[in-house]
C-alpha cells in the first residue's frame, strides 16, 4: 500500500515536472558508454594487454561501437525488448608504439578484435602527452637561451603543441611542433607569439628532436590584449538593461535518460570524444497521419580542416585537424548558465578518458534550451476584404542543443536547432582568439613583402586561414532507403510567340546513381539538394523527403595537389553522398595525425558505389574563409555559417498551422504594472 502511494506521487512529480528523470528508461543501444563501462574499459584491456608485459599503453580514443544499424532499429520497433544489444567500446590505443584499434565487448568483457594499423597517420593527441611536450622546452638548455636573449622572463612563457601535418616525407614519427607565447602582463597568450623558433618534440620519446632559432621578431606588446571584463576601462555609451528568458511553468522539452522530446520532436542526444554532440534517430510525430517519421538516423560533425595560408619555416605546416587530431569533444568547454547558455537551459555532462584510460568527466558541457527570441513563425494581415480587418500572428519557439569547443585559441559554438515545422538548423559560430604571427611591423606602409595576413596591431599579423566543418548527416527520411534528387533551376529562353517573355527559369531533377553524381560543388548555380523517400508519396504524388539548404557557400582555394588538400580531400565538394556504412564515420580518416589522404571521403568515394533507393549518407562540408580585420583584435567577435535541413512534400500541409498563440506569462504575486519596471533581482515566482 505504502509502495503504490509513493508510485503513485512519483508518477505525479513526473507528469508536472519536465525534467523528470525516469529511473527505469534503462540502457538506449546508442547511449555513449557511462564512467563505470569506460572503467570496465579500461580494465579489460589493462589486463589483456598488460598482463604479460608492455612498455607503454596509452589511450587515445574511446567511443561507443554502435551496433549495427538494422539491429537498432527492431530494437526501437519492438516495444517489449529488454535486450539491449551487447554493449561495445572502440579503442584507439598506442601499445608498445603501434597503433591498435580494439573492439571491447563489455557484455563479454572481452578484447574481440584487435587490429594494428599499419598504414599512414596516427590517433588524436590526448591531453597527458600535450601537457608533457609544454613542459620540454621549458628545461632545454638551447631554448632557455633564446629567451634570454629576447630579452624575456621563462616564468611567463607559455608552450603549446601543434600538429604538423603532412609534406610529402617517406617516414613519419609521431611528432609535434611546440609554439610558445608570453603572458607578461595579460592573460591573452595568443595575441604574444615568441616567433623565430621551430622547437620539434618526439612524443613517444617524449624528447626534443630538433630546434631552430631563426630570427628575432619583436614580441607584441601586452597592452590592449586582455579580454577580461575586470580589465577594461569604464565602458563609454549605453549599457543594455537587464534582459532575459523566463519560462515562470518550466521548459516544454522532457528528457528521459538521453531521449529528448519536444513539441512533435523526438531524439537521442549523446557526446562523443571525437566529433562533440551526436543526435541520432531525429523523428517527428505527424498529426494528419497520427504517426511519428523518421528523418535523421545520425547526425554530427565528422572532421573540422583549419589550414594557414603562411608560407614562412614556423608557419606553414599549420593544417589542422581539429577533431581527429585534437578532439572536438575532448576540447568541449565547460558551459556558463545564463551566459553561455541563456536562464532556461538544462546541461549536460560528457565523458573523455584520460592516457591511462581512467575517465574523466567533462561537466556542463552541452546545453538545451527553448528560445523565443521575438521572431514570427508565420503571419498575415487580410486587408483586402472590405470593412474587416484580420491579423494572424504566430510566434517562432524552438529548441537548441549547444556546445561549445575552445580548440587551443579558437571557440566553435555548435548548435543544432530543431523547429516546430520540422526544420533542423545546425549553426556554427566561430568565435575566440585569433592565431597571429608576430612580425617587426607597426604600419601598414612599411610592409613590401608578402605576409600573409593583415596588420591588426603593433607587431600583430592575422595570417588568412580557413575553417572546414564536414557534417554526417545521416538521413532515412520515412524509412532509410531514400534517393539523392539534384534540382537545377534553369533559365529558358523563349523563342516562340507563346508570351511577350523573353525567358524564365524552371526546375530541372536529376536523381543520383551513383556516388559520382552526387559530389557537388554549389559555388555556380542555383540548386535545391533533395533526400527522398522514392517508395512514398504524398497525396498530390510528390515524393516526401527533406532538402539541404546551405548557408553562405564557401569552396577550397587550394590547388588539389597541395598537400592538405589531399590530406583534406573532403573539402573538394560542398557535399558528398554515399550508401551508409558503420565504419565510415571520420571524413578526414580514423588517423587524422598527419595523415596521407590514403583513407577518407573523398577516396571512399572513389568506389563509385549505388546510392539510389539506398540507405544513404550526406556528408555536407561547411566553411569560411577568415581574412582577419582590426575588429578580430584582441577577441573576435562571433562570426556565423549553417544550413538547414527541411521538410520538403514531406508534411500534406503547413505543418505549423495548428500551432497556438503562446499563452500568457503569469506574474505571480506581482502587480501588472511591476512588470513594466521589473529589476533582475525580482523573482516573477517568488
Ligand atoms: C594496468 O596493469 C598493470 C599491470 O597489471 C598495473 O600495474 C596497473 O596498475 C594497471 N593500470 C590501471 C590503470 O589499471
Ligand atoms: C549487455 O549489458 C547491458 C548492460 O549491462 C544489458 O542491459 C544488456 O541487456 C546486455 N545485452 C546482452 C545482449 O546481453
Ligand atoms: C565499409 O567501409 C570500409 C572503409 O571504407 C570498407 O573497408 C568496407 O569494405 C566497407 N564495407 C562495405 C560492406 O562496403
Ligand atoms: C514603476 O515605475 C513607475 C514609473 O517610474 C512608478 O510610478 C512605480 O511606482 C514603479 N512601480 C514599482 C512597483 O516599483
Amino acid at each position: 500500500m505504502y509502495s503504490t502511494l509513493l508510485t503513485h506521487v512519483l508518477i505525479f512529480l513526473c507528469i508536472f515536472s519536465a525534467l523528470c528523470l525516469s529511473s527505469d528508461h534503462g540502457i538506449h543501444p546508442l547511449d555513449s558508454l557511462t564512467a563505470s563501462e569506460l572503467t570496465q574499459v579500461q580494465t579489460i584491456v589493462n589486463n589483456s594487454i598488460c598482463s604479460t608485459s608492455c612498455q607503454s599503453l596509452s589511450f587515445h580514443y574511446v567511443g561507443l561501437h554502435e551496433p549495427d544499424k538494422p539491429i537498432v532499429l527492431s530494437w526501437l520497433s519492438d516495444k517489449d525488448s529488454t535486450k539491449v544489444p551487447p554493449r561495445q567500446a572502440f579503442v584507439l590505443a598506442r601499445i608498445n608504439f603501434k597503433n591498435h584499434e580494439l573492439i571491447v565487448d563489455l557484455n563479454a568483457s572481452a578484447i574481440i578484435s584487435n587490429k594494428v594499423h599499419d598504414g599512414h597517420g596516427y590517433p588524436l593527441l590526448n591531453f597527458a602527452e600535450q601537457t608533457a611536450a609544454n613542459r620540454l622546452p621549458l628545461t632545454y638548455a638551447p631554448f632557455i637561451a633564446s629567451i634570454k636573449k629576447r630579452g624575456l622572463k621563462l616564468e611567463e612563457v607559455i608552450c603549446q603543441s601543434f600538429t604538423i601535418g603532412w609534406f610529402g616525407e617517406q617516414k613519419t614519427k609521431r611528432i609535434v611542433r611546440e609554439m610558445c607565447y608570453y603572458l607578461d602582463g595579460t592573460i591573452n597568450l595568443y595575441m604574444r607569439p615568441i616567433e623565430g623558433i621551430t622547437l620539434t618534440v618526439d612524443l613517444d620519446e617524449m624528447k626534443i628532436i630538433g630546434y631552430r632559432d631563426r630570427l628575432i621578431v619583436p614580441v607584441p606588446k601586452a597592452e590592449g590584449t586582455d579580454y577580461r571584463e575586470v580589465k577594461q576601462k569604464q565602458p563609454v555609451g549605453s549599457p543594455i538593461k537587464p534582459i532575459t528568458m523566463l519560462q515562470p511553468h518550466g521548459p516544454s522539452f522532457n528528457i528521459e535518460g538521453h531521449v529528448v522530446s519536444w513539441a512533435d520532436w523526438k531524439f537521442h542526444l549523446d557526446f562523443d570524444m571525437r566529433v562533440g554532440p551526436i543526435l541520432s534517430l531525429a523523428s517527428i510525430y505527424d498529426l494528419e497521419k497520427d504517426e511519428s517519421r523518421s528523418v535523421m538516423y545520425r547526425g554530427f560533425i565528422s572532421e573540422l580542416f583549419v589550414p594557414y595560408m603562411d608560407l614562412t619555416e614556423e608557419w606553414y605546416y599549420r593544417t589542422y585537424f581539429d577533431s581527429g587530431e585534437y578532439g572536438f569533444g575532448l576540447c568541449a568547454a565547460p558551459l556558463l548558465p545564463s551566459s553561455d547558455c541563456p536562464e532556461n537551459a538544462v546541461f549536460f555532462d560528457g565523458y573523455s578518458m584520460s592516457q591511462d584510460g581512467t575517465p574523466r568527466k567533462l561537466p556542463n558541457i552541452i546545453c538545451i534550451f527553448e528560445r523565443y527570441a521575438g521572431d514570427i513563425l508565420w503571419r498575415h494581415t487580410e486587408g483586402a476584404i472590405p470593412g474587416k480587418v484580420f491579423t494572424e500572428v504566430r510566434p517562432e519557439v524552438s529548441l537548441i542543443v549547444r556546445m561549445v569547443s575552445a580548440v587551443g585559441n579558437y571557440d566553435y559554438i555548435v548548435d543544432w536547432e530543431f523547429r516546430q515545422t520540422g526544420t533542423i538548423k545546425v549553426n556554427i559560430g566561430l568565435t575566440g582568439l585569433l592565431e597571429v604571427r608576430a612580425a617587426a611591423y607597426t604600419y601598414k606602409d612599411q610592409i613590401g613583402e608578402e605576409v600573409y595576413g593583415t596588420l591588426l596591431a603593433e607587431n600583430t599579423l592575422g595570417s588568412y586561414h580557413d575553417h572546414f566543418l564536414n557534417f554526417h548527416l545521416d538521413l532515412d527520411v520515412d524509412n532509410p532507403a531514400n534517393s539523392f534528387v539534384k534540382t537545377k533551376l534553369q533559365t529558358t529562353a523563349v523563342m516562340d510567340k507563346r508570351s511577350p517573355r523573353r525567358s524564365y527559369w524552371t526546375v530541372v531533377s536529376e536523381t543520383s546513381k551513383t556516388e559520382s553524381d552526387a559530389r557537388i560543388n554549389l559555388g555556380s548555380g542555383a540548386a535545391e539538394l533533395l533526400v527522398v523517400n522514392p517508395n512514398k508519396k504524398t497525396e498530390m504524388g510528390n515524393y516526401v523527403g527533406y532538402r539541404l539548404l546551405p548557408g553562405s557557400v564557401v569552396n577550397t582555394l587550394l590547388s588539389d595537389d597541395d598537400y592538405p588538400e589531399v590530406r583534406a580531400g573532403f573539402t573538394k565538394y560542398n557535399v558528398w553522398v554515399t550508401p551508409y556504412n558503420k565504419s565510415e564515420k571520420w571524413a578526414g580518416g580514423t588517423y587524422a595525425d598527419q595523415s596521407r589522404g590514403d583513407d577518407n571521403l573523398a577516396v571512399w568515394s572513389l568506389r563509385n558505389r549505388e546510392i539510389e533507393n539506398k540507405d544513404i549518407v550526406i556528408w555536407y562540408t561547411l566553411g569560411f574563409h577568415h581574412v582577419p580585420y582590426q575588429e578580430d583584435f584582441p577577441v573576435m567577435p562571433t562570426i556565423n555559417n549553417g544550413f538547414e535541413l527541411r521538410p520538403t512534400n514531406f508534411f500534406e500541409h503547413n505543418p505549423v498551422l495548428k500551432v497556438k498563440q503562446l499563452a500568457k506569462v503569469k506574474w505571480l504575486k506581482c502587480c501588472k504594472e511591476c512588470r513594466h519596471n521589473l529589476t533582475a533581482d525580482i523573482d516573477p515566482l517568488a
